[in-house]
């Protein structure tokens, strides 16, 4: 089987074909998809039946397992964990806004795998941008603005006990588990280099950011909002749209991403792994 890379056409985004995730990879194999990975920065492989067992040796072959706050993984596993939503849930949709994975951490997953398990028949579309893209596309005044920032990074306004999912999230069939550790603060370069590829790029947005080091709150807050209404502009985004037995991989370190709804009265789950940092960056 020849591995075939097809992009999506949009500003990220490609599909591969050619390669069974069920059964073991070679390193040559392993080593293309990861090339692919690092230009596309998300990759989706349709019609891909797999287990669970697949799709954690899939992420070993990327850098392991990250480390996974706030949620209860699945049953028998340590690093899977269920995003799942009922079809008579009410609750507001999980991550409908743009993030980029356990930004908060000292060392943020590299990647997130996704494995379709029930995918609606319409909506829940998952969103990604390309936050290389949002930094070429700057204006030298704006990107003035923000050269040399530091990110103050916290998973609070989501996490904490009266977070977004905190103890006032009731009905939600996910398993998260907020907790006071969400209050905690890490610091990352706005812009930064990506680890692997070298490339420029603004790294995750207002939510975990929630404010830069040495600037005040009333003038923080403004600029996290216009950059973040920048970073998600649809010129720099590509729409996913699932299908079941699909395995979906995106760089934490170049792009955003945010789920999207309207799939009311249907049930939706997959299986997530986040992808460790590389050599601790
Ligand atoms: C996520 O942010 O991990 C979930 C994305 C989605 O449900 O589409």
């Amino acid at each position: 089987m020849t591995i075939k890379i097809e992009p999506s056409g949009q500003a990220c985004g490609a599909e591969v074909t050619g390669v069974d995730l069920s059964k073991p990879l070679n390193d040559d194999q392993i080593a293309e998809i990861r090339t692919a990975w690092l230009k596309h920065h998300v990759l989706s492989f349709p019609d891909q039946p797999m287990t669970d067992d697949d799709l954690e040796r899939f992420t070993h072959y990327f850098g392991g397992f990250g480390h996974d706050p706030f949620f209860d993984p699945i049953e028998g596993r340590e690093h899977i964990a269920a995003i799942r939503r009922d079809a008579d849930e009410t609750s507001p949709l999980f991550a409908e806004n743009w993030h980029s994975d356990w930004s908060f951490q000292a060392h943020p997953p590299a990647g997130t795998c996704l494995r379709s398990i029930t995918i609606p028949p319409v909506g829940g579309d998952t969103l990604f941008s390309n936050q290389h893209a949002a930094l070429d596309a700057m204006t030298s005044e704006m990107r003035t603005k923000l050269e040399g920032l530091t990110a103050i990074h916290s998973a609070k306004m989501a996490y904490a006990p009266d977070g977004a999912y905190g103890d006032g999230d009731d009905g939600r069939s996910m398993a998260i588990r907020p907790d006071e550790s969400a209050r905690e603060t890490q610091t990352h370069p706005l812009i930064r280099k990506h680890p692997e590829s070298g490339k420029l790029g603004l790294f995750s947005c207002m939510g975990y950011i929630i404010g830069f080091e040495g600037m005040a709150q009333v003038d923080a807050l403004p600029l996290l909002q216009e950059l973040y209404a920048w970073q998600g502009r649809e010129v720099f985004t590509y729409r996913h749209k699932w299908q079941e037995n699909m395995l979906l991989m995106w760089d934490n370190r170049s792009v955003l991403h945010c789920a999207t709804g309207g799939y009311e009265g249907h049930d939706r789950l997959l299986h997530r792994t986040t992808i460790a940092a590389y050599q601790d960056s």
